[in-house]
C-alpha cells in the first residue's frame, strides 16, 4: 500500500513558516506583503478558489484585496484595472482568476499584468525565465508539486517522469521544472497528451506519473508500474448527492485501485490542491521583498 502524501499537512507546515517570515518582515519595519486578486463573473469554482486564497492570506498575515467584477465587464475595463494595480506601489502581487468569461482575451490580460507582480507566473517573461532556469515566479501547481516531492523526500534524479496533459499552467511548466538541472529535478521527462498513441506504453515505464488532464479516474492500475510515485492534479466536480454542496472533487487517478501498487500517492482532495495556495503565498512574499528593497 502506498504512502499517502498529506498535502494538507505539508501546506499547513509551510504556511506556519511563511507566517513567521511575514511577522519578521513587519517587525523589521516593512509593510505586510499585499496580494490583489481579480475575479470576473460568478463561476462557482473560481469563487471558491479566490475565497480560499483570501483566507490563506489572512492566515499568514498577508494583506489581500479582491476586486469582484461583473460577468459583462469589458476588456477595456479589465485592462485599466490591471494597469491601475500595476502602478500601485502598495500592491506586490496581482492575479486574475482564470478562466475568464467568454469574450475576454486571457492572453492579453496576462500580458498586461506587470511581470514583477505576476505571482501566478503566467506572464511570458516569467515563463521564459523559468524555461531558462533563471529565478522567477513559478506557476502555483507545478511549484506546489515540486515542493511536495521535496518535502516527501522523493528521489527525482535520473527517474523517468511521465506527465499526462500539456496545459500551459500545469503540464508544460512541470516538464520544464522536472527536466531542469539540479537537486529535486534531473528527471527524464515524457510529456504525453490527448494525441499520444498507446499512452500505457509510456506510463508503464514511469517512475513518477503526474496526471493533469482533467478526466476523472483516467489513470487505472493496469497503466502503472508497481512502486511508481503518483501525483494527481485532477479536481473535476462530479455530482454527489450525499454532499451538502451536491458534488465532490474527483481526481484523474483511480485511487482505490492504484494506491495498493504505488509507492507514494497524492489524494484528492488534500494532495496537490492545498500546495498551490502555498506557492502563491511564497511568490507574493518574494515579490514584496523585492519591491520593498527597491526603496
Ligand atoms: N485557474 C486555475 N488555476 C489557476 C491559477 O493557478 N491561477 C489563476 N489565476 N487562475 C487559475
Amino acid at each position: 500500500m502506498a504512502n499517502v502524501i498529506d498535502g494538507k499537512a505539508i501546506a499547513e507546515k509551510i504556511k506556519g513558516e511563511i507566517a513567521e517570515e511575514v511577522a519578521r518582515m513587519v517587525k523589521e519595519g516593512m509593510r505586510a506583503p499585499h496580494l490583489a486578486a481579480i475575479l470576473v463573473g460568478n463561476d462557482g469554482a473560481s469563487m471558491t478558489y479566490v475565497g480560499h486564497k483570501e483566507k490563506a492570506c489572512e492566515r499568514v498575515g498577508l494583506k489581500s484585496t479582491v476586486y469582484r467584477l461583473e460577468r459583462n465587464t469589458s476588456q477595456q475595463q479589465l485592462l485599466s484595472l490591471i494597469r491601475e494595480i500595476n502602478d500601485d506601489d502598495n500592491i506586490d502581487g496581482l492575479i486574475v482568476q482564470l478562466p475568464l468569461p467568454e469574450g475576454l482575451d486571457e492572453q492579453l490580460v496576462i500580458n498586461t499584468i506587470s511581470a514583477d507582480k505576476d505571482v501566478d507566473g503566467f506572464h511570458p517573461f516569467n515563463t521564459g525565465k523559468m524555461m531558462l532556469g533563471l529565478p522567477s515566479f513559478l506557476p502555483a501547481t507545478p511549484y506546489g508539486i515540486m515542493t511536495l516531492l521535496k518535502e516527501s523526500k522523493i528521489e527525482t534524479r535520473g527517474k523517468h517522469c511521465v506527465i499526462i496533459g500539456r496545459s500551459n499552467i500545469v503540464g508544460k511548466p512541470m516538464a520544464n521544472l522536472l527536466s531542469a538541472k539540479g537537486e529535486g529535478a534531473d528527471c527524464t521527462v515524457t510529456l504525453c497528451h490527448s494525441r499520444t498513441p498507446d499512452l500505457k506504453h509510456f506510463t508503464l515505464d514511469a517512475d513518477i506519473i503526474i496526471a493533469a488532464l482533467g478526466h476523472p479516474k483516467f489513470l487505472t492500475a493496469d497503466m502503472v508500474k508497481p512502486g511508481a510515485v503518483i501525483i494527481d492534479v485532477g479536481i473535476t466536480r462530479v455530482e454527489d448527492k450525499s454532499k451538502k454542496s451536491g458534488f465532490r472533487l474527483q481526481g484523474d487517478v483511480d485511487y482505490e485501485n492504484v494506491a495498493p501498487i504505488a509507492s507514494y500517492i497524492t489524494p484528492v482532495p488534500g494532495g496537490v490542491g492545498p500546495m498551490t495556495i502555498v506557492s502563491l503565498l511564497k511568490n507574493t512574499v518574494a515579490a514584496s521583498k523585492i519591491r520593498q528593497a527597491r526603496k
